[in-house]
């Protein structure tokens, strides 16, 4: 099967981890020993943000973030309801409401026409998220927010290596939230990072990720366990280094495979606005014209080809059984796209000829 996604590791982060375990520190009280700070560094100069803190998930990355900014209790969230649930997870955690607006039908990330429309009073945050690797429009998103006087905590889990009006995907937010789980396109097993140019924020967040503590045993707000193991780290350093390359081949396979894509009317190939270079953390297709019922037959048919298709996301959060709760939310073009669309491996590991095989078996099957 070629799997839709599989982690680049090779014998310089088996040896990472090796010297990391001989040196004895493993991890630090206050969440940032050796491997972590040099990290946490890396990765902020390869972002151009000013600061960073390193965190054991993506999810802890954004609920650090939201606490960090004081958003609680009676506040409310705007986010996409077409994204991870972790997104929207963080917000009820932190005690907010989320509140969900559609997507864009051509880059299923968040439509900015309607986050005006879904502002309150009780509005605190907008989370954009970077969805399958393209940056979410940030331009616009950062005009409401400054007009309205909200928070941008952006989503940039997906979105490693990708770039917004020339800048890396973070540069139009209050912070970026990222993660390292081990399907992502970059890896340390599980692990996150925030990043940001606001130094309170992330003193914050740096105090949240450790019990809310600044010194040892003198908590100063409500925290968390939230430390990135020094061995986790020591593979991010490794993995950074590899990022640019491993986008390379991301973006050559994703090249490649559109040419095979276009060739059929029934699907529409993921596209890049201009100005936005995508990650291709998935490469993602619509179906067009197809039910939820086709589109899972077609998935199956490829599946059963040694294809390993894949569904992100099945459910929109609006109409998962647990956030139907935060109200009815219409949202026919996140609705329509969870029907339709699909992703076919473009990782690193896939080779040219693979590429060519998916995208001749794709041609055959939706003739
Ligand atoms: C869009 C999105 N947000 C948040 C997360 C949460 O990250 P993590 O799994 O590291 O907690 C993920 C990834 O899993 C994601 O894809």
């Amino acid at each position: 099967m070629i799997s839709i996604n599989a982690p680049q590791i090779d014998q310089e982060e088996i040896n990472a981890v090796v010297k990391v375990m001989k040196s004895g520190v493993l991890t630090h009280g206050l969440g940032a020993g050796p491997m972590v700070t040099e990290f946490e560094n890396a990765f902020a100069k390869s972002v151009k943000a000013k600061h960073s803190v390193a965190m054991n998930t993506g999810t802890a990355a954004l609920h650090s973030t939201l606490a960090a900014l004081g958003i609680g209790a009676g506040d409310e969230v705007i986010l996409p309801s077409f994204t991870f649930v972790a997104t929207a997870e963080v917000v009820v955690i932190a005690g907010a409401k989320p509140v969900f607006v559609d997507i864009d039908a051509d880059t299923y990330t968040m439509s900015t026409k309607s986050i005006e429309k879904a502002i309150t009073k009780k509005t605190k945050a907008l989370m954009p998220v970077d969805l399958y690797g393209l940056p979410a429009d940030m331009q616009p998103i950062r005009e409401i927010a400054d007009k309205h006087g909200l928070k941008i905590v952006e989503d940039a889990a997906q979105a490693h290596g990708a770039m917004y009006d020339g800048k890396p995907v973070g540069a139009f937010a209050d912070a970026a939230c990222w993660s390292f789980y081990g399907s992502k396109n970059m890896t340390t097993g599980e692990g996150g990072m925030i990043t940001t140019n606001d130094k309170e924020i992330a003193d914050t967040a740096r105090s949240i990720r450790s019990h809310g503590e600044k010194t040892k045993y003198q908590s100063l707000m409500l925290g968390h366990n939230y430390h990135m193991p020094e061995i986790e780290a020591a593979i991010g350093c490794v993995q950074l280094k590899k990022l640019p390359g491993f986008v390379a081949r991301r973006r050559e396979n994703a090249r490649r495979l559109t040419q095979h894509v276009e060739k059929t009317k029934n699907l529409k190939p993921p596209m890049e606005p201009k100005g936005s270079k995508s990650s291709y953390y998935l490469y993602t297709v619509r179906y067009k014209n197809a039910n939820r019922e086709k589109r899972d037959a077609l998935v199956e048919k490829l599946k059963r080809e040694g294809i390993g298709a894949f569904v992100c996301y099945v459910n929109p959060i609006h109409l998962m059984p647990y956030y139907r709760k935060f109200g009815k939310h219409k949202l026919p073009i996140t609705e329509k796209a969870s029907e339709q669309v699909f992703s076919l491996p473009v990782h690193p590991g896939v080779t040219d000829e693979q590429v060519d095989f998916i995208g001749k078996t794709v041609q055959r099957l939706t003739r």
